[in-house]
């Protein structure tokens, strides 16, 4: 039954819904992300006039001959910055990629065996490759590390709770695709993030609504097809709805009538018996 296709989808919707709510770390900002109990990651304070730098030398044997690879990573959180004048890398300008505001770049440079009787090696002239900037990166659902994103790669920072100052570290370079840092750094750890973080009424609110939305589909589905309703009396419930904006009345003149009992327009439907207040 069609319907009940629609009902299964809404629910799976809702429950969906309810589970990204509670586990995913929802971006804020490039460097702020939140969970929904109002705590999160904020690399703000982290974000210093200067690079963390974490450097990589590897060996290898590749096709073209043995390599000594030198590379020295470049990494800024939040925010992209011009890095020619904030590092000290001469490289010829057509090996340069990093030419424009950005937070992450790699030096690299390599020593090319030329004669292998001798030993001798010749090193390159190196190059500066581009490795991503935070305009274009995303939070990991745990908000556990940045994703920035470059061309078809992608370059991961993994955000390390530390007691010390920023410090970067090489954590795998596995798959070229997708090279991957660490950022030790106290600033990198969970905390409350006062701005970002719902209030428990509002947090209340939203369960509130989540739990009248459900209700409503349950309902709606259940008198519709085990109960065969039609029309507006698919509403679960409906004599107490339909009767509520009296209840409500009666409770808000009660009120301002400094609870006494207030004269009820006459032709109203069933409502609490005024006897009951009374006792008042
Ligand atoms: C808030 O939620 C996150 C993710 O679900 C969890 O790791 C963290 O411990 C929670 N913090 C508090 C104070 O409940
Ligand atoms: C860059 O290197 C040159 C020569 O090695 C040196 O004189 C200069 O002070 C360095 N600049 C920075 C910003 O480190
Ligand atoms: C390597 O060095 C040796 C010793 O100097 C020399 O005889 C040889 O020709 C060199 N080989 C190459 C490929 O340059």
């Amino acid at each position: 039954m069609a319907f009940w296709h629609i009902c299964g989808f809404l629910f799976v919707i809702f429950a969906c819904g309810c589970a990204y709510a509670t586990d995913t770390c929802v971006k804020q900002s490039a460097c702020i992300c939140h969970f929904p109990n109002g705590t999160g990651i904020d690399l703000t304070p982290a974000a210093s006039a200067n690079f963390s730098v974490a450097e990589n030398y590897y060996y290898s044997q590749a096709e073209a001959g043995a390599q000594f690879i030198m590379a020295t990573y470049y990494y800024h959180p939040c925010y992209d910055v011009n890095m020619s004048s904030l590092i000290n890398a001469t490289v010829p300008s057509q090996n340069n990629s990093c030419t424009d505001p950005l937070s992450i770049c790699r030096h690299v440079n390599t020593m090319i065996l030329v004669n292998a009787t001798t030993k001798m090696y010749k090193l390159d002239e190196g190059a500066l490759n581009f490795m991503g900037r935070s305009s274009i990166s995303t939070f990991s659902v745990d908000g556990g590390s940045i994703i920035y994103a470059n061309g078809p790669s992608q370059t991961t920072v993994y955000l390390k709770c530390a007691e010390t100052d920023n410090q970067l570290q090489v954590y795998s370079i596995a798959d070229p695709r997708n090279i991957e840092l660490a950022f030790y750094s106290r600033d990198a750890c969970l905390k409350q993030i006062e701005a970002s973080g719902r209030s428990l009424g509002s947090t209340l609110l939203i369960i509130f609504f989540a739990f009248v939305i459900f209700y409503l589909v349950l309902g709606i589905c259940t008198k519709k097809f085990l109960m065969g309703a039609t029309g507006i009396e698919v509403i679960p419930n409906l004599g107490f709805w339909s009767e509520l904006p009296n209840l409500v009345r009666d409770g808000w003149l009660f009120m301002i009538s400094g609870f006494k009992l207030p004269a009820r327009a006459s032709g109203q439907t069933v409502s609490p018996d005024p006897n009951s207040y009374d006792s008042i």
